[in-house]
């Protein structure tokens, strides 16, 4: 009588856990009431007003992507990191989460302080923090750090002119954050704390999640690198996870970008299968050491994997095609994090094919047998309203980039 009977044994589906903790601990106060409260504490607190580097530091900490620190580090712990790639308490972290700037005069000597965004108009407090030092940084060791974080000293890499440029304080401390800056109200559908996302992978049953960080719209190769990482990892889904902040001159800005990714998601991935994101930070271009950041990232946000493809986060030709790969094997690296990296070689339509392939497994082909366009020469192309091939740009992205151009 019970052999028709069947017991469905409940599938346990289990999100990959944060990084560093076993439970995502947000710097951002959810509690409205505690949070009313220190917004009114914030506007009688002395204040300093950030630099957008520390702003988007303070969003990230916010959002829980930076989890599990609790704030912007010390000098110590800062070239420590830089150095060694590790925090204080021995943490594996690549990049230093500092908050350096050029005035201290107003919080010389007080304790609790209110930080200000540079990025609002009414330069609304941020978040409140308690401060643990004030040190004076001197130019040595503003360099010593970008050598360490860039692999350059060059002023012309625009994450080094930027990093340069901040100040000579570093100002530490626990942080308490109260909102997420501009991005809530002008990427309402598109910003999403790791919070949020690892709620929507739990709803959604996924376990394994390949992220794709993206500071481009989509081209056909971003396309199919997705395509190729859901299937050979045979994940349920992919989140095309977008950087919203601050990029260097010359970039597609955000909403622009946000307008192509959807575009592609919605008509050229099955339903359910892609979810588009964004986070605000703003881009570095630290190559390797910011891979392992985007890697700490997506695992805090839930990814089991993350695509790193040519040139990830790089810039001009500070970094070879494949270091921000390679980094990856660093048993340093591979020990401290649980995501998975897809690693991808270059990407591109084979015209003997007739598909976009990766160049590496593609037998009998020389270069010419690709249809390769660099950055520049798309630019140009967009600029002088010339539609790149469909082989390289599906046509509805590239009449929304012809129009961002002429505007
Ligand atoms: S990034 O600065 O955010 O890394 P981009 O948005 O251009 O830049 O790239 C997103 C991801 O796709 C990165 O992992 C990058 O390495 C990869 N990628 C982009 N284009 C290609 C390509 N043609 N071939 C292989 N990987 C690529």
């Amino acid at each position: 009588m019970f052999q028709n009977l069947v017991f469905l044994k409940k599938v346990e589906r289990q999100v990959i856990d944060p990084y560093g903790s076993s439970v995502l601990k947000p710097r951002f106060v959810s509690h409205p009431q505690e949070r009313l409260e220190l917004v009114l504490e914030a506007s009688r607190l002395p204040s300093m007003m950030l630099n957008t580097s520390s702003a988007a530091n303070v969003v990230m900490l916010g959002a829980g992507y930076f989890n599990p620190l609790e704030g912007f580090m010390g000098l110590t712990e800062a070239l420590k990191c830089a150095e060694k790639m590790q925090t204080k308490n021995g943490l594996f972290w690549p990049i230093p989460i500092i908050n350096v700037c050029k005035d201290i005069s107003a919080i010389k000597s007080t304790s609790r302080i209110a930080l200000l965004d540079p990025n609002t108009d009414d330069n609304r407090a941020i978040a409140i923090m308690e401060i643990e030092n004030i040190e004076l940084v001197t130019r040595e060791q503003l360099n010593l750090m970008a050598k360490h974080i860039f692999s350059t000293t060059d002023l012309a890499h625009p994450g080094v002119s930027t990093f340069m440029s901040l100040g000579s304080y570093v100002v530490s401390g626990k942080l308490q954050v109260l909102n997420y800056s501009y991005y809530q109200s002008k990427f309402p559908e598109t910003f999403q704390t790791a919070s949020q996302i690892r709620d929507k992978i739990g709803v959604l049953g996924w376990q394994k999640v390949v992220a794709f960080q993206t500071r481009n719209p989509m081209h056909l190769a971003h396309e199919e690198l997705c395509r190729m990482a859901m299937e050979r990892e045979e994940a349920d889904g992919v989140i095309v996870h977008m950087l919203l902040g601050k990029l260097k001159q010359g970039d597609i800005p955000a909403h622009v970008r946000d307008s192509c990714i959807r575009l592609v998601a919605e008509r050229y991935f099955p339903r359910n299968k892609m979810l588009v994101s964004g986070y605000g930070f703003d881009m570095l271009y630290a190559g390797p050491r910011e891979a392992i950041l985007h890697a700490i990232v997506r695992q805090n946000m839930g990814a089991s994997h993350l695509i790193v493809g040519r040139d990830h986060a790089g810039v001009g030709s500070y970094y070879g095609a494949f270091d921000a790969q390679e980094i990856f094997k660093n048993k340093q690296v591979r020990g401290a994090l649980d995501i998975d990296i897809f690693c991808a070689d270059h990407t591109a339509f084979s015209k003997k094919l007739g598909s976009v392939v990766m160049m590496s497994e593609a037998k009998d082909h020389d270069e010419s047998d690709f249809l390769l366009i660099s950055g520049t020469k798309l630019r140009e192309m967009l600029a002088n309203g010339i539609e790149p091939p469909a082989e390289f740009c599906r046509p509805e992205v590239a009449s929304m980039l012809i129009k961002h151009y002429r505007s």
